[in-house]
């Protein structure tokens, strides 16, 4: 038996100026509209609220979230939506902003704090009309049931999963890309690809994830160089945009790896770019992980247009990783985490608390503390 969950998706060039009416027909009449200072610069925001006008929609702007999202925010982001009697939400972003919408959506039913809600299933009440606006190809998190939130005392990153958090509607649009900067674009298209390899092996997937899964593989690592080398080059900005979505739908369904718990972790303490660290960490993993899924780790290779029918099942996992490697190394993305600042003296908490992440739960390899520090020592 299994589940999959997923909101309705608008897809393609121009879907953006579906926003407004996306709203009317979830019933809002006074939107909230959530999202960070990159997307105003870049023009997006002044798109949406035209958009809203139209369809004689009343808003309200909250802006203050920082490139890792804090809880402190979406407590505040909650408050404005209570002292505004919003009705529902619009993130327009990347993985920051749409994921304080979510968490902020939480508290303004279920009341708390958004680290009563960590973990998995802990929602008990339904969210208001969640319409989310992707800005990057990207977080996946415009069509997920996760929200990942820093927790400022204890310095790490808490994952929240719950089928309340899948937005109603997500909205897509490739043109957006072509506003992002090659090294924004490396480094998210690289999330993207650990969203689809971790799925694809992790211990949750199914036959309808590995269809989403295969598919981002496939897209991200054909797509990924030319998206990053030409922000016109639209035919890939919207391949990346579907490989996104498909890794998305994939990750949202059958969750994540070691990567992330490992990056999750990380991105507490460190405010490097989450995409950066899954970079870095994902070929290390590969390694660790082919042990325990060695054919899908073929399949990989394959997906990746590597030639593997004459080797063996080893050889063919090394091609996977050291495609990834090349990849990696060809868009420019960091390398090794200490050219990142990060502290070897950092890594026998990180290893502790990583272990305890909701991400670790479907790695397909069991892991110890240990083999976390092991890990982020061969990253160093
Ligand atoms: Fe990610």
């Amino acid at each position: 038996m299994f589940k999959f969950v997923m909101p309705e998706v608008i897809f393609g060039s121009g879907s953006i100026k579906q926003v407004g009416e996306s709203c009317v027909r979830l019933g809002a009449r006074n939107v909230l509209i959530v999202t960070d200072q990159g997307v105003i610069d870049a023009g997006w925001l002044k798109s949406v609220e035209e958009r809203c006008q139209e369809a004689g929609l009343a808003f309200v702007l909250f802006s203050n979230i920082s490139v890792n999202p804090k809880e402190t925010e979406a407590e505040m982001c909650a408050k404005v939506y209570r002292d505004n009697e919003c009705d529902a939400f619009i993130g327009v972003g990347g993985g920051s902003a749409i994921d304080i919408a979510k968490a902020a959506a939480i508290l303004v039913t279920n009341g708390g704090q958004v680290r009563d809600y960590e973990g998995v299933d802990r929602i008990t009440k339904p969210l208001p009309p969640l319409v989310m606006v992707s800005t990057t190809a990207g977080s996946g998190s415009e069509v997920s049931q996760f929200s990942v939130i820093v927790d400022s005392e204890r310095h790490i990153k808490m994952t929240i999963v719950s089928k309340s958090l899948v937005p109603d509607i997500a909205i897509i649009d490739p043109d957006v890309l072509a506003t992002k900067s090659a090294r924004l674009t490396a480094s998210t298209g690289l999330d993207v690809l650990t969203h689809a390899i971790e799925s694809f092996v992790s211990i949750a997937a199914t036959p309808l994830t590995d269809v989403h899964a295969k598919n981002a593989i496939m897209l991200s690592s054909q797509f990924l160089r030319p998206s990053v080398a030409s922000r016109f080059n639209m035919e890939a900005k919207e391949k990346m945009a579907m490989a996104s979505l498909h890794a998305g739908l994939a990750f949202s369904n059958a969750i994540l790896g070691a990567a992330h718990a490992m990056a999750h972790t990380i991105g507490g303490r460190y405010l490097f770019l989450h995409g950066d660290i899954n970079a870095v960490l994902l070929p290390h993993v590969m390694e660790f992980n082919a042990l325990a899924a060695p054919e899908k780790f073929r399949t990989i290779a394959e997906l990746m247009g590597e030639n593997v029918s004459s080797l063996c099942v080893s050889e063919a996992c090394e091609k996977a990783v050291s495609h990834v490697r090349k990849l990696a190394v060809d868009i420019g993305a960091p390398l090794t985490l200490s050219e990142m600042g990060f502290e070897e003296s950092a890594i026998p908490v990180i290893s502790e608390i990583a272990l305890l992440d909701a991400c670790m739960i479907t790695n397909p390899r069991d892991i110890s503390a240990d083999e976390v520090a092991f890990l982020l020592r061969q990253a160093l």
